[in-house]
């Protein structure tokens, strides 16, 4: 397989972010611990907190976002985290979804990022992979997670493709079944985690590449890793002002947006967003 030419030293920095505003959201079937049909979002509410996520992230933040139009038939593909993993130099490794429900989104994304230009891999036949919900980009590293919703051979490809090392964590618990759910990188060696979702191996490989900010059952549960990180700017669901604190400590201004219509699909901020980096 061709080898990218990327890697090295130089930390990603985000150019843009890709989002997808919520005009066919909704809750249709049950694919994580979080969904239940008898618990549909409130779909004026979710486009509200949508939209406060959007603003802060266009106007205080300053980011640019894109948007991709929702696919009628794919209610969760605001969820754009899981389009694919960004790399920089406009490459992204495409997202194959555990699920049906999801799979349908894998078109409208592949053809989004060829219309703008980007180059696209695809991982093998087989081989689940979720992006960024699973796997975040580090520069020097990639740190990605396996077993619920993506498979470990997903790992080895991003590796043989970008001659990087992948930190494989394993996820044993299904509530938090993405590795955005349960890891927040902060920037430099900087992340903060809830361990319980680890098992104990995960825990001791994350405790020795990073400098660690724990998070707490209740504040994970709120979906506190979930926040979106842009330089020092940090986006979090509403209500977990530990990590707040913790955050503001390290310099961090922090933003706070209500996320209950998303939790309810087992997502909030994050989920929301795909980084795109800078070449
Ligand atoms: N309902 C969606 C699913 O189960 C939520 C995805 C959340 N995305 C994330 N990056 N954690 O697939």
């Amino acid at each position: 397989m061709q080898t990218l030419p990327i890697g090295g030293t130089n930390k990603p920095r985000v150019a843009q972010l890709l989002m997808c505003a919520p005009s066919a959201y909704d809750l249709l079937y049950e694919i994580n611990a979080w969904m239940h049909l008898s618990n549909r979002p409130d779909k004026r509410l979710a486009w509200q907190q949508w939209r406060q996520l959007y603003q802060i992230l266009t106007e205080q933040v300053g980011v640019p976002v894109e948007l991709i139009e929702q696919a009628q038939e794919a209610p969760d593909m605001v969820f754009t985290a899981n389009a694919g993993l960004p790399l920089p130099g406009k490459r992204i490794v495409l997202s194959r979804f555990r699920h049906p429900e999801r799979q349908v989104e894998e078109p409208y994304f592949e053809q989004f990022f060829r219309a703008h230009g980007f180059e696209v891999y695809l991982m093998p036949p087989d081989c689940a992979f979720e992006g960024e919900g699973d796997a975040f980009y580090l520069g020097d590293l990639i740190v990605a997670g396996y077993r619920k919703r993506t498979d470990i051979c997903a790992h080895r490809y991003l590796s043989e493709l970008t001659g990087l090392e992948t930190l494989s964590l394993e996820l044993v618990d299904d509530r938090w079944y993405h590795l955005d759910t349960c890891f927040l990188p902060l920037g430099g060696r900087l992340v903060a985690y809830y361990p319980e979702a680890f098992d104990w191996y995960a825990r001791r490989v994350i405790e020795q590449h990073f400098e660690t900010i724990p998070v707490s059952p209740e504040e994970a549960l709120r979906f506190a890793c979930n926040s979106v990180v842009v330089g020092k700017h940090v986006v979090m669901p509403a209500g977990c002002p530990i990590l707040r604190f913790y955050l503001e400590e390290h310099g961090y201004t922090v933003y706070e947006v209500p996320m209950s219509e998303f939790i309810k699909s087992g997502g909030a901020c994050k989920c929301l967003v795909l980084y795109l980096l800078e070449d």
